[in-house]
């Protein structure tokens, strides 16, 4: 048998619990992995509580991106073998907080040596929206990208980005995340009441692109700042994006793999900031549900 962590109701936590299946086995196209460390992502209890709808039945397997060693290799699979370390987004049903779980091929990458499951697992979701979010629109060199929500998972690799392509990068957090954010070279703006003026004396012009990681009012309130409205992608919320005349992020396939060749290179650092165990995923989840989550949150599912 094989442990994963699941949701058995749509609501709080309460409803999450670890079990036991039969450790899954590879379909056409997919590769069996054995987990070794799994990212934590808003998604994760959005489709718990139901705020994002979904298709499974219960219990539901948690988790979407994850790190380890190829198991097995389904029928119709190119390119890897088994030993293979890799990472990838899980497949549907199969969970990322698990010991065992199914990622598509056409949804991994090979791991490189030089970088750790730990970081490599905070890679298919939140890293390749980074790059996703900071690609979508062409900034040149100096122009001016302000990030709401800098100091979370996709906030803080977003910046770094911004700094490789030597963007003047801004971001808003909260004041405890001034240290972390400013360490990326990003310019570090409090949010709360005042913000868009306190944006407004560093960006007199405006800024050339907002990549919003929190949506709803907090985007509202600054939207003003974007030299043109087309100027917003979020990640957080499209219809306030929409709305503002900005729009949602879009997926790149080829995101995955370019941000994994960066983060080997060293110029981004994913911000692994807490680790838990798989029977302590409860705990992982909450610490991004509280919304104020610094960096990546993993479930460490081997420990190193
Ligand atoms: N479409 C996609 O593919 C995709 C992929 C990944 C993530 N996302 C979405 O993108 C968003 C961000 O994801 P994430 O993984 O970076 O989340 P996260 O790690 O939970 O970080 C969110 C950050 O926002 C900060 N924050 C909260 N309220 C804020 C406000 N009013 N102004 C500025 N910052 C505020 C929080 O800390 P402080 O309040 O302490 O500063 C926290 O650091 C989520 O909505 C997620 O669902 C979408």
């Amino acid at each position: 048998m094989s442990k994963v962590y699941v949701f058995n109701s749509h609501g709080g936590p309460e409803g999450q619990e670890l079990i036991d299946r039969p450790a899954p086995e590879p379909g056409l196209g997919e590769l069996g992995v054995q987990v070794h460390a799994a990212g934590v992502n808003p998604i994760d209890w959005k489709l718990r509580s139901g705020e994002v709808s979904h298709d499974q039945e219960f219990p539901v397997a948690m988790g979407q991106e994850v790190a380890g060693v190829v198991t097995a290799v389904g029928d119709g699979v190119d390119g890897f073998a088994v030993g293979d370390e890799i990472l990838g987004l899980a497949a549907p049903g199969h969970g990322g907080f698990a010991e065992h779980t199914i990622v598509r091929a056409t949804d991994a990458v090979v791991k490189p040596e030089e970088v750790s499951f730990a970081d490599a697992a905070t890679i298919p979701v939140a890293a390749t929206a980074a790059y996703d979010g900071t690609h979508q629109i062409d900034l040149e060199v100096g122009q001016t990208l302000l990030i709401l929500g800098v100091g979370g998972g996709v906030g803080l690799m977003a910046a770094q980005i911004g700094k490789v392509h030597e963007f003047t990068v801004i971001g808003t957090a909260s004041e405890s995340k001034r240290e972390i954010v400013e360490s990326t070279g990003a310019t570090f703006v409090a949010y709360g009441d005042g913000v868009a003026s306190r944006l407004r004396e560093i960006a007199p012009e405006g800024v050339d692109l907002i990549l919003d990681l929190v949506g709803g009012d907090a985007l509202r309130d600054v939207a003003d700042l974007a030299r043109a409205p087309g100027r917003i992608i979020s990640a957080a919320d499209a219809t306030t994006a929409t709305e503002l005349g900005g729009s949602a992020l879009i997926h790149n396939e080829e995101a995955m793999g370019k941000i994994t060749d960066v983060i080997k290179y060293e110029l981004v650092d994913p911000h692994v900031s807490a680790r838990f165990p798989l029977d302590r995923a409860g705990e992982a989840i909450a610490a991004v549900e509280s919304g104020h989550a610094t960096g990546k949150v993993i479930v460490e599912v081997i420990a190193v």
